[in-house]
């Protein structure tokens, strides 16, 4: 039957407006949104919050060299030449870099950026110096619990702009990147140095610092997901017996074997507890990355991974470059990308790159039990 033109015209008008739509929803589809992203941890997460805190005892990398490789060359706050693993692991899921500081966006409680910018790319509570424990580096940067806190407070301000079942939605499907222990590992060994405590001692203190810190983890994790935060990218404590500040104690250069058998003592811990967690915590899913693997593998063939130095600092002074801060008035390397740390304690650039692809979704061996794009897609 012969369709009247005006009536056929109008049909195939619509058909290839329908068409038109289908395709962009279509492509809208394939292109995922990039996740909100909530960041934890310490220095090798921070992007700026330390700039923030006043006291002369708190890092901050706010002056040359940090921030060289950085687009325009100006130090952000991050412990690095240029962008940091946070930075990395954001971009590999398809944010612009890591979300900003809560501070540079709270620095009190009445700024409307707070709630806009966690509603659209999430934020950064990490901050350098921080630890699991309340008492580590305490004054001098944002611990955990506090960040937790912060957390909580941020959420309340996206409620009150999008109600609460939108938050709700939003925040389990946010990725929680966590990174953090490290410090705590440090001030526990240097302060056992300190006391001079004998073997048997120090494995007794060991044991009872390490549960300790698990505990507090652990409540951590589940403070969060109280909140209402459900995927979680964390990344375990490195090889910190291996960084240069601490190489340059040891008059060949060598690792301190003993803060890295504590690092490997909790790291072992971190599994079955990430696991215990994902049995009780509704909802709960997780990627954990080894980033203690992961050095050590680059350790053993640093030419395979393009490093040529993976002892020194490439901004210090003195032996390794090691004896003193990245300060404007130090020495720095000629190559930046050769070295994996950039200053005593920090990975440079091109580390925090590796080994942010290493997590997203590379060699199964460096995540359990999926890597950080399964858990990003995960619904
Ligand atoms: C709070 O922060 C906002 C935005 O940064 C600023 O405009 C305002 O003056 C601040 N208020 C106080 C009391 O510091
Ligand atoms: C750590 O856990 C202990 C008890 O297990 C608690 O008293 C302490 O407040 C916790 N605090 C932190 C975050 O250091
Ligand atoms: C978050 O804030 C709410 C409301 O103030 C409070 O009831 C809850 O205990 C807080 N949760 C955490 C984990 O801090
Ligand atoms: C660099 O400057 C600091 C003071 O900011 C000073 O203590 C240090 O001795 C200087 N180091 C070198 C290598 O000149
Ligand atoms: C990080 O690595 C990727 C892949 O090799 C590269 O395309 C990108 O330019 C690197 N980013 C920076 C800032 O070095």
């Amino acid at each position: 039957m012969a369709m009247e033109g005006r009536r056929r015209r109008r049909l195939v008008l619509w058909l290839v407006i329908s068409a038109q739509t289908m395709l962009v929803a279509a492509a809208a589809g394939a292109k995922r949104q990039a996740p909100v992203m909530f960041v934890f941890g310490d220095s090798t997460l921070d992007v700026g919050n330390n700039n923030f805190l006043s006291g002369a005892a708190v890092p901050r990398a706010n002056k040359p060299h940090y921030g060289v490789d950085f687009p325009g060359g100006h130090p952000t706050g991050r412990f690095s030449n240029g962008d940091n693993t946070a930075d990395f692991v954001a971009k590999s899921m398809g944010l612009k870099s890591s979300p900003p500081p809560y501070l540079s966006l709270a620095p009190n409680g009445s700024s409307p950026l707070l709630a806009q910018t966690a509603l659209t790319t999430g934020v950064s509570y990490a901050s350098a110096d921080a630890g699991v424990l309340d008492s580590t580096n305490e004054g001098k940067c944002i611990p955990l619990s506090t960040q937790v806190g912060y957390f909580n407070g941020t959420k309340a301000k996206m409620v009150a702009k999008k109600g609460a079942a939108a938050v709700s939605k939003l925040l389990a499907d946010s990725v929680i990147l966590m990174g953090i222990a490290n410090n705590d590992l440090f001030v526990f060994a240097a302060a056992e140095l300190l006391r001079g405590r004998s073997a048997a001692e120090q494995k007794s203190d060991a044991a009872a610092f390490l549960t300790d810190l698990l505990s507090n983890y652990s409540a951590a994790i589940t403070d969060l997901h109280s909140i209402g935060a459900r995927k979680f990218a964390i990344i375990n404590v490195g090889l910190v017996g291996c960084v240069p500040v601490v190489r340059v104690l040891d008059a060949d250069g060598g690792c301190a074997e003993g803060l890295n058998k504590l690092a490997e003592a909790f790291d072992v811990a971190l599994g079955p507890l990430l696991a215990g967690l994902a049995d009780k915590l509704p909802g709960l899913t997780y990627s954990l990355a080894n980033s203690f693997r992961l050095t050590q593998d680059a350790f053993a063939d640093p030419k395979a991974s393009g490093y040529s130095d993976v002892a020194s600092a490439c901004c210090g002074s003195g032996r390794l470059l090691a004896e003193a801060d990245c300060l404007p008035n130090s020495t720095v390397c000629s190559d930046h990308d050769s070295h994996v740390f950039w200053d005593r304690y920090h990975p440079a650039q091109r580390a925090c790159n590796l080994t942010a692809r290493a997590f997203y979704d590379g060699p199964a061996k460096y995540t359990t039990p999926i890597n950080f794009m399964k858990l990003a897609q995960a619904s």
